[in-house]
């Protein structure tokens, strides 16, 4: 009895968080916010958007195929989303007056005053709870659509929906980390971890885009000597347009930049030495790094043969990959590819901050991998999913048929698309 009705109220909480869109914060806000933080107004926003930003995406969860939402995998990322929001609702009804906290309880008679101190301190450590307990939805999930396709046949649209969703999972997902990770830095136990160093919470408002160019390259040429046994050098350029000497400074999250470029330029060097291997050296990787009015871009440009045109649009395929399956020995080396995952979730980060990931091959030749960064932190908005009628068809709809006459097959079923089991560090 009291589980159904504690359902019953989950589910009414939902409805009715999910009403809300989230709301997007810009890196300057970030910013300006961490240089003269304010615990409670923090607590305050996050105590509400919080629960938005996950109803809105448990929404998403709950109109995915039955079959899929069935299996062990889907069902503990679920179970894991239900949790956390319960976890977030604890903090819903409390009153804050200036040094107390008062929570009124249906369950007892008066309600419980606690201090704001440890109010706060208990809400950061469900903040590193939950950041914890999701640390891996994205193999788990990717687990889950592995599960389904091994039990159940996936049509086209089946197939489109769930790439939909997993971009918007990971999306949502990498956004609530954020607000979480921004919060634990500046209010949590460790401050010590940002208090000597220039960054605010995971940003570097002084972010170095060439060192961390660097970093990624020589991290990726590590697994590719492994590997290969050899890699290609890095020529690297740049052109700062408005400063021609000074370097190229961003205001961004250095771990997301970095996670992008190491997998181009494994995905690069892998290109290279393949195309290349008999041969006693390899072309180089050049890296052209521009800073305009607006964007910066990072161009990372390979001659490893490139890509036929048909394959372009599987590249950003969740599993769509054409390196040899890693093996699962006890091989404690990180593979250099293989997982399928690099491409999309590379996108996802450049697109979180407005930003993009495009990738234009010449097959035979070679490819050009472009990140685009909003150059100014006031136009570096957060870009985040919102449940409404326009995404919630999208699951249901069929695919309206073409009106072009061809007999091309449909570009999205290529012959090499392989299911990779996720395994993402
Ligand atoms: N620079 C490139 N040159 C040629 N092919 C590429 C290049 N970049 C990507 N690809 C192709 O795109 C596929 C998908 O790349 P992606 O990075 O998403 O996955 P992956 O490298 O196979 O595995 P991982 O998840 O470990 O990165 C690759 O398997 C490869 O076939
Ligand atoms: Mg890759």
């Amino acid at each position: 009895m009291r589980t159904t009705v504690a359902v019953r109220n989950i589910s009414k909480m939902l409805d009715h968080f999910s009403q809300y869109n989230p709301s997007p914060l810009s890196i300057k806000q970030f910013i300006d916010f961490g240089r003269n933080p304010c615990e409670r107004t923090s607590f305050t926003f996050l105590r509400k958007e919080l629960p938005v930003r996950l109803a809105n995406i448990m929404k998403e969860i709950h109109l995915l195929p039955e079959n899929l939402l069935r299996t062990p995998s889907a069902n503990l990322v679920n179970q894991w989303y239900a949790q956390s929001f319960k976890d977030l609702l604890k903090f819903k009804d409390l009153e804050v007056s200036d040094k107390i906290l008062t929570q009124y309880d249906t369950h007892s008679l008066f309600p419980i005053r606690v201090s704001l101190a440890m109010a706060f301190s208990r809400f950061c450590e469900s903040l590193i709870m939950i950041r914890n307990r999701h640390s891996d939805t994205v193999q788990t999930m990717a687990q889950g659509v592995l599960e389904l396709k091994e039990n159940y046949p996936v049509d086209q649209q089946t197939e489109n929906s769930i790439q939909y969703f997993l971009d918007r999972l990971y999306m949502s997902r990498i956004s609530i980390r954020m607000l979480i990770n921004q919060h634990t830095l500046l209010f949590g136990t460790d401050l010590n971890v940002t208090s000597n160093s220039r960054h605010v919470g995971s940003i570097d408002p002084n972010c170095d885009v060439v060192s961390i160019v660097r970093d990624a390259y020589e991290n990726a040429r590590f697994l590719c000597d492994q590997y290969y046994l050899a890699s290609p050098e890095l020529q690297l350029f740049e052109h700062n347009r408005n400063m021609p000497n000074a370097p190229i400074q961003v205001v961004y999250v250095p771990s997301h930049l970095y996670h992008m470029l190491f997998e181009l330029f494994k995905n690069s060097m892998r290109a290279v030495m393949e195309f290349h291997g008999d041969k006693e050296t390899v072309p180089p990787v050049v890296a052209n790094i521009s800073l305009g009015n607006e964007d910066v871009c990072i161009k990372v440009s390979d001659i490893g043969g490139g890509i036929a045109r048909s394959q372009i649009e599987l590249l950003f395929n969740y599993m769509y990959s054409t390196a040899p399956q890693p093996s699962k020995s006890a091989s404690p080396t990180v593979p250099l590819a293989g997982y399928g995952y690099g491409l999309p979730l590379s996108r996802l980060y450049a697109r979180y901050l407005q930003g993009d990931l495009v990738l234009q091959s010449c097959e035979g030749f070679g490819t050009d991998a472009v990140v685009y960064l909003k150059a100014l932190s006031s136009e570096a908005n957060e870009l985040l999913p919102v449940f409404n009628k326009t995404s919630s068809r999208f699951y249901k709809t069929t695919i309206p048929a073409g009106d072009w006459s061809n007999n091309v097959r449909h570009m999205t079923t290529g012959t090499h698309h392989r299911l990779r089991q996720p395994q993402l560090s």
